[in-house]
């Protein structure tokens, strides 16, 4: 059962340990709920796709208390620093470069080398931002398919049973998502319309374009997939490596003493490693990556869908 928390100091600490614990919280901000988890937590990031049953590894939204800690998760640039200047806090997500030293999980990234980051403009999400005292990765809290919650009502139809807690703060202001803009390219995209207009944004960054020249048709999210691919080819459903290969195994049947994406073979754990051991693998410079068969059921959906992607890159 997911216990409904008052937005008082009480229900914010609690909120505030789940949080801490590697559970997931829904939490009230200006647009819409958010699922959150612990950003820098890999396991607790994997727990938001099973419970939002999403088959695809979209990248996810990083919530922080202000410019400062942003700083320490992506690397500004000016046109960063004049939309933070002029919308934080507020209903815009800046796309930017993971810093060299970054904590967030690269689960939150799903693979890709930039992090997005939001600073909300709602007192329940930045007292729970101040409890946790930890970057909180939240998408929208509902299932994968269904509409956006402006309610905890709304959030407990849809995930309840699959989350810890829903602070309650009352319906959200905004209504629509944030604004999202990808700075991290050498011209800035609008990559989803949202609750600050293209208008307001362009006063701004008057260079910023939209994929298609039209605010109303941003890159479509399967985009974005093309942006990361290992360097090294992959070969699925291996069941061992060929000579020069490197195995990325799963399950107790693991032939070698290779990365293990889950000894135990639990889909959750296997999510949590993906990127990092991908990544891992890329850099031995092997002839290929080789990935032994993962079960397509829960999980395994979106963890085939990104080997999939990254074998035919
Ligand atoms: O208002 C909002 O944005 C809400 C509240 C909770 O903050 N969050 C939200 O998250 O709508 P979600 O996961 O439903 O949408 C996140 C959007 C997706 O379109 C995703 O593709 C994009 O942001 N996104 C996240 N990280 C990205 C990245 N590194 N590069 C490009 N796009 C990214
Ligand atoms: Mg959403």
């Amino acid at each position: 059962m997911t216990q409904k928390l008052a937005a008082s100091a009480e229900g914010i600490a609690t909120a505030a340990e789940f949080l801490r614990a590697g559970d997931l919280a829904s939490f009230p901000t200006e647009t819409v709920y958010g699922l959150g988890a612990d950003a820098t937590n890999d396991h607790a990031v994997a727990a938001i796709y099973v419970a939002k049953d999403r088959p695809q590894f979209n990248p996810l939204i990083v919530h922080v208390a202000d410019k400062s800690e942003a700083q320490r998760i992506v690397d500004f640039n000016p046109n960063a620093d004049r939309l933070a200047e002029a919308f934080w806090p507020g209903a815009l997500t800046l796309v930017l470069p993971r810093t060299r030293d970054c904590a967030v999980s690269l689960l939150v990234s799903a693979g890709l080398d930039t992090v997005a980051v939001r600073v909300p403009n709602h007192k329940t999400a930045h007292a729970l931002l101040r409890a946790t005292g930890r970057p909180i990765a939240a998408p929208s809290a509902n299932p994968s398919g269904q509409i956006s919650p402006t309610t905890a009502a709304h959030v407990m139809d849809g995930l309840n049973g699959r989350i810890a807690a829903v602070l309650d703060g009352g319906s959200c202001t905004v209504g629509i998502e944030s604004t999202v803009v990808d700075l991290s390219g050498p011209t800035p995209v609008l990559l989803r319309p949202g609750g600050i207009s293209y208008k307001d944004l362009l006063r701004v960054i008057p260079s910023l374009e939209t994929t298609s020249g039209s605010p109303d048709a941003p890159k479509s999210p399967g985009m974005l997939e093309r942006h990361y691919a290992p360097k090294t080819p992959l070969r699925l459903n291996a069941m061992t490596a060929k000579i020069g290969e490197v195995l990325l195994s799963f399950g107790p049947d693991d032939p070698s003493n290779s990365l293990n994406l889950s000894p135990s073979a639990n889909l959750t754990e296997a999510a949590a490693n993906l990127f990092a051991m991908m990544r891992d693998l890329d850099e031995n410079n092997a002839a290929g990556i080789a990935v032994m068969p993962i079960p397509e059921s829960g999980l395994g959906q979106a963890i085939n869908d990104r080997l999939r992607r990254a074998a035919t890159a």
